[in-house]
């Protein structure tokens, strides 16, 4: 009987920490449910142990095939979702994705585009403020901020960008205000090439994700926040590869190209304006709803 194998199984389950007994007890559970549901054959079994192997032989120190794998699922952000309760007007968390590397320390107002995607692609003004949940501006938070250029690709993928192009380490000022210069971010794919593209082909699904911005912010006193901001219009906004909208991480890109905007942003040609603000939760905020 399934229920005395299983209940043998989680009987042998000890051990002093009591976590990973929980935890333990509850995949094994599932993977046992799992199996009763789908009634796999056994050549079907063989192939998803397999299918875990290979996905292990695509990974390397620069990629992860299986936070792919998670990505792709929904995973990563079921996860993101349980870890980042708040306080009601914090801007939602959202998944770090695996681009994230050292940003350098730039100017309010710098060009974070450097490299030939500038000439081709539409310019942007990105700029907003970093508040608590009251609304009041926090001072000396610092943005990290990443994006990829007009091809969809991120310095790291991409030969003809520096190390450290469309990327910024911004701190706001006395105001909470930032702001900086760039291009508009395109949608990109997210890697085929390994088992995450396999299955993705498999399912009949898209690998693209929405256009976005990346930013992890980071104020004393306050949780660090780790999100996107997505640009509305999008085709891909409602079937992103990683599942990682929501609807309050949407904004509307504005057209400027009148003299005064030009003069206003310091700008030669016209542009898409982002403004965007994000609101911060205190730090030792605790979840009371949550009883
Ligand atoms: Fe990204």
């Amino acid at each position: 009987m399934a229920e005395d194998l299983l209940g043998q199984v989680l009987a042998q389950i000890g051990g002093d920490n009591p976590r990973l007994r929980e935890v333990i007890t509850s995949l094994t559970t599932h993977l046992h449910g799992f199996v009763a549901e789908v009634k796999p054959t056994e050549e079907e079994w063989l192939a998803g142990l397999n299918f875990l192997v290979e996905t292990g032989r695509w990974c390397t120190p620069r990629r992860n095939e299986f936070i792919l794998l998670s990505d792709m699922l929904g995973l990563t952000t079921a996860v993101d979702d349980v870890n980042h309760v708040g306080p009601e007007g914090m801007t939602p968390s959202s998944v770090e994705g695996p681009f994230h590397s050292p940003a350098p320390p730039r100017e309010l107002g710098a060009w974070i585009s450097h490299g030939p995607e500038r000439q081709r692609a539409t310019s942007a003004v990105v700029h907003g403020r970093v508040l608590d949940t009251d609304g009041t501006p926090i001072p000396g938070a610092v943005l990290d901020l990443w994006q990829a250029n007009d091809t969809g690709l991120y310095d790291s993928q991409d030969d003809s960008q520096d190390d450290g192009n469309l990327r910024a380490l911004l701190t706001t000022g006395a105001d909470g205000a930032y702001w900086f210069r760039s291009i508009v971010p395109s949608s990109y794919p997210v890697p085929t090439d390994g088992t995450g593209g396999k299955l993705l082909t498999a399912i009949g699904r898209h690998p693209m994700r929405p256009a976005h911005l990346h930013v992890r912010i980071t104020a004393d006193g306050y949780r660090p926040l780790t999100t996107h901001v997505f640009l509305a219009g999008d085709p891909y906004l409602d079937s992103d590869a990683a599942f990682a909208v929501k609807d309050e991480l949407v904004v509307e890109p504005v057209r400027r190209e009148t003299e005064a905007d030009l003069r206003r942003w310091q700008m030669d040609t016209p542009f898409e304006e982002l403004e965007f603000d994000f609101h911060l939760a205190p730090a030792d905020w605790k979840d009371g709803a949550a009883q």
